[in-house]
C-alpha cells in the first residue's frame, strides 16, 4: 500500500497538549508508523492558551526526526501549525512563512469548538482575501457549521479546503459530529483526513482505517481512501491543484 500523509497532529514534545517529552513523542510517532502513516506534519497549537513560540517548531522537529532515525523508525516529520484565528493577525510575515504546512503555501486554521464564534466564517472570508491557501482544521466539530452547513459550503466554494479528523468518522466525538462528518463526505466537502493525534493512547495517530466505518451510510467511500490520505494531502503540501476526487461509485475495471 502506498503511503499515508497526516497533515494535522500534535507530535512535537513539550510544546502544547501533545506529548510532554521525547519518549512520549517517540511512542506516538512509532504508533503512527505502525499504522501505515509515512509522513506526519507536526502542527502545534499557535494560540493564546499554549503560547508556543513559532521558532521552536523546526528545532523540535529536527530533534524528533533524529531520534526516529536513531531507532530505525521510518517516518518523515514535516512542520506546520494549527493556528487560532485570534492569533493569526499577531504573527509576523516571516513567522507565518515558517508555519505553513510542509514547504507549501497552506495555513491550517483551527475551527472553534464553541458557539461563541458566531462570525468566524466572516472573519475567514476577510483573511481569505489576503491568504489564498487555507485548510480548515476539523470544521465537522464546530457547532457553527453543524447548525448551518451552508456557511461551510460557501467557504469551500470560495476555495478553502476542509481537513476532518479521522476520529470524527469513527464516533470518538459523539454522534452529532459523526453524522455531520458523513454528511460532509457525502457532499464532497472534505479534502483531507488527518489524525489530530495528541498521544499514543487516548487520541492516537493512525488514519488509514477510519473511512471504512462510514461504509454503511456511504457505500464505496473507501474508494476515496488514497485520495483523502495521500493524494490530496500531497498536493496541499506541494501547493499543487488537487487531483480529481474518485467517485464513490467507480467500478473497478
Ligand atoms: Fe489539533
Amino acid at each position: 500500500m502506498a503511503g499515508v500523509i497526516d497533515i494535522h497532529c500534535h507530535v512535537l514534545p513539550g510544546l502544547d497538549d501533545g506529548p510532554a517529552n521525547l519518549p512520549e513523542a517517540l511512542a506516538m510517532a512509532g504508533a503512527a508508523a505502525a499504522s501505515g502513516t509515512t509522513m506526519m506534519v507536526a502542527t502545534p497549537h499557535i494560540d493564546h492558551t499554549w503560547r508556543v513560540r513559532p521558532q521552536l517548531i523546526p528545532q523540535r522537529a529536527v530533534m524528533l526526526q533524529d531520534a526516529l532515525r536513531d531507532r530505525g523508525i521510518d517516518l518523515q516529520i514535516e512542520t506546520g501549525a494549527e493556528i487560532a484565528i485570534s492569533r493569526l493577525t499577531e504573527l509576523t510575515r516571516s513567522e507565518l512563512a515558517g508555519l505553513r504546512l510542509g514547504s507549501g503555501p497552506y495555513l491550517l486554521l483551527e475551527c472553534p469548538l464553541t458557539t461563541a464564534a458566531g462570525d468566524f466564517d466572516l472573519m475567514l472570508r476577510a483573511i481569505h482575501s489576503q491568504e489564498e491557501s487555507i485548510v480548515l482544521a476539523h470544521p465537522e466539530r464546530s457547532p457553527l457549521f453543524q447548525q448551518e452547513p451552508a456557511r461551510l459550503q460557501r467557504l469551500v466554494e470560495a476555495g478553502l479546503l476542509c481537513s476532518i479528523t479521522a476520529g470524527s468518522i469513527t464516533g470518538v466525538f459523539g454522534q452529532t459530529v459523526r453524522r455531520f462528518s458523513i454528511e460532509l463526505l457525502r457532499e464532497g466537502l472534505v479534502h483531507d483526513l488527518s489524525s489530530d493525534a495528541h498521544d499514543h493512547f487516548k487520541r492516537p495517530p493512525g488514519i488509514r482505517d477510519a473511512l471504512a466505518s462510514a461504509e454503511p451510510e456511504l457505500p464505496g467511500i473507501s474508494r476515496q481512501q488514497e485520495w483523502l490520505t495521500l493524494l490530496a494531502p500531497a498536493a496541499i503540501l506541494a501547493g499543487e491543484p488537487l487531483p480529481p476526487r474518485p467517485s464513490r461509485n467507480d467500478r473497478p475495471r
